[in-house]
């Protein structure tokens, strides 16, 4: 598939991005990688965010009622903030429940001068080593089996980072225990734009983390 040169010289930075980091996955066709390139502005981010009062759910979680993107924003923001090296926030959801959308707000949250922040779809993992600690966001959809997702080098991302994990169910036996899981679910009938229920629980330390938002 030939690309266009624009698009296709956007790619290839995406593409050298990953690979300089030594994390591309190898034997991967790198033609396809594409990306939504995100603006924090324009998607709504940062705009007076006011996290929702939670309602208390069944094994010591919290649920939210997120009406808008900027509700989501501000659940991510508040996270961000309580976040620290080697947690691991799992972000659970079908297609366009939102994890993404999350995802970029806190990393946003914790580097305010990020920029772009894209979807790592096709290079699975996408690291930001500017962040303090550094932040690795990915996104699992397609690894093929949980063992492929020790070459993205999840030792030190566990160890030393903040991981934000799109598709986490992908990861199997490899995702740890102590994770906070991030449930996104569509309101009603919708699929789209509008509201979202976001299911938050952990073990560890978390619910007392959790505590704090209430
Ligand atoms: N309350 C909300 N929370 C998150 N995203 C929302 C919300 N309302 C509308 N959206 C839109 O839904 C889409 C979610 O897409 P995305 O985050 O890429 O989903 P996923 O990564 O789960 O597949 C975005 O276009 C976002 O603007
Ligand atoms: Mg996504």
């Amino acid at each position: 598939m030939a690309l266009e040169p624009a698009k296709y010289n956007k790619l290839e930075a995406l593409r050298h991005q990953t690979i300089s980091a030594g994390l591309a996955l190898r034997n991967r066709p790198h033609t396809a990688i594409e990306s939504r390139i995100a603006d924090p502005r324009r998607d709504g981010y940062n705009t007076g965010m006011t996290l929702p009062s939670p309602m208390s759910a069944p094994n010591g979680g919290l649920s939210f009622r997120l009406a808008d993107l900027a509700a989501t924003a501000a659940l991510a923001d508040a996270l961000a903030q309580r976040a620290r090296a080697g947690d691991v926030i799992a972000l659970h959801g079908t297609l366009g429940a939102g994890k993404t959308a999350f995802a970029r707000a806190f990393i946003t949250a914790r580097m305010p001068d990020v920029g772009d922040v894209p979807s790592p779809t096709f290079t699975l993992v996408q690291t930001y080593d500017m962040a303090d600690p550094a932040i690795w966001h990915f996104d699992l959809y397609r690894l093929d089996k949980p063992d492929d997702a020790l070459e993205l080098g999840l030792d030190e991302a566990f160890n030393d980072a903040i991981s934000l994990i799109e598709w986490p169910e992908r990861l199997g036996p490899y995702l740890p225990r102590r994770a906070l899981h991030l449930h996104l679910e569509f309101v009603g009938q919708g699929s789209g734009e509008g509201a979202r229920i976001a299911h938050v629980t952990g073990a560890g330390d978390w619910p007392a983390r959790l505590e704090t938002l209430t």
